[in-house]
């Protein structure tokens, strides 16, 4: 068989171990040529791409970024560059495409799926938002820094007496702020979910100085927002891609507890770094098997579906199930953490 793999969307630490499990499983498995498309379907839509051999995915497993670049795709030339894609694909002679992505990546498989496309998707983002999966390769990395994040923050927080505001990823869901937040002990959390109370961060901050402790850390996702009349706050604009572009939650937030408390407030903005370097174990042996069952899953015909983690077992998905809504942090999951805003 002729496979073809791509990487596209935002990228994730994990994905160099998903592109090197597919060759390891489809050359030594069963025999496969690989061939790896430049940049997302950007390649696959110029017709860049590169045969990927054992030697090609030497020493990437613990390598995060990817080999294979990726882009993100505009939203209206998305069905246009799907039927341009199933062209091309055909023009390759693909057997198969193995798209690894996030939730855009993912709908573009899903409608290449629908259009008759051998796919089989691979589930990837820091975010951990794609719905038909308990968790996706790259989140527990990114829980991991915005912990270290939190609590290196309190150390210097408590010796300058300060409020320190962490701003971590997640546009509509909240599961890095939930799981830093509480693995870091912060002491408020603001999920994109729930609205939140600067009221309560405030009386919160107080009840701490009052007993004593001299410093607060809030973590707050950057697509969280206050509650309505809760404070000034501007939000950010859409761009080409249909994100929103926040206009920054953590440094309005720190500006309004400073002026509420007349305490320093310092914003952090943890950002791409979140994002990036060395995948923990956890995220290299669930993108591993993710890019083993991908395989499989070609081979047995399995199409328009995705890997998907249930409990401990790999389990395949239906693509459309996974794009039609995104897994967000449920209420029962707040009340675990008693510091949700
Ligand atoms: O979806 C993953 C993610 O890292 C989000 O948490 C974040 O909002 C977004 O991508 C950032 O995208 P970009 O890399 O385009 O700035």
């Amino acid at each position: 068989m002729r496979i073809g793999v791509l990487t596209a969307g935002g990228d994730c630490p994990g994905l160099n171990a998903v592109i090197r499990s597919v060759v390891h499983r489809a050359l030594a498995g069963h025999n496969d040529e690989v061939i790896g498309f430049e940049d997302g379907f950007k390649g696959l839509l110029e017709g860049r791409y590169r045969k990927l051999d054992l030697n090609a995915v030497s020493g990437i497993l613990a390598r995060g970024g990817t080999i294979l670049g990726s882009s993100r795709l505009e939203r209206a030339r998305l069905r246009q560059a799907c039927e341009e894609t199933e062209d091309l694909s055909r023009e390759l002679g693909l057997d198969a495409l193995i798209p690894i992505g996030g939730e855009g990546t993912l709908t573009a498989s899903s409608m290449l799926a629908a259009a008759g496309l051998p796919v089989v998707g691979v589930p990837k983002t820091i975010d951990n938002d794609i719905s038909a999966t308990d968790r996706t390769f790259g989140f527990d990395t990114a829980v991991g820094v915005a912990t270290e994040a939190i609590d290196r923050l309190k150390t210097t927080a408590e010796s300058h007496q300060r409020v320190m505001v962490v701003e971590v990823m997640g546009r509509h869901a909240g599961w890095i702020a939930l799981e830093s937040g509480m693995a870091g002990g912060a002491h408020g959390i603001c999920l994109p979910e729930r609205p939140f109370s600067v009221d309560r961060l405030c009386e919160m901050v107080e009840e701490r100085f009052a007993r004593g402790k001299k410093f607060a850390v809030v973590c707050v996702a950057e697509g969280a927002h206050p509650a309505e009349g809760q404070m000034d706050y501007a939000k950010g604009e859409i761009d080409q891609y249909g994100h929103e572009r926040f206009a920054g939650i953590g440094n309005q937030l720190a500006g309004e507890l400073e002026r509420r408390l007349g305490k320093e407030a310092k914003p952090v903005i943890l950002g791409h770094v979140q994002r990036g370097g060395v995948p923990t174990a956890y995220d290299r042996v669930l993108a591993t098997r993710f890019g083993w069952h991908a395989v499989e899953a070609v081979h047995r015909g399995d199409f328009g579906q995705m890997t998907a983690l249930r409990g401990t077992d790999i389990v395949m998905a239906p693509l459309a199930d996974a794009v039609t809504e995104l897994k967000t942090v449920p209420v029962n999951r707040m009340a675990e953490a008693e510091s949700v805003y």
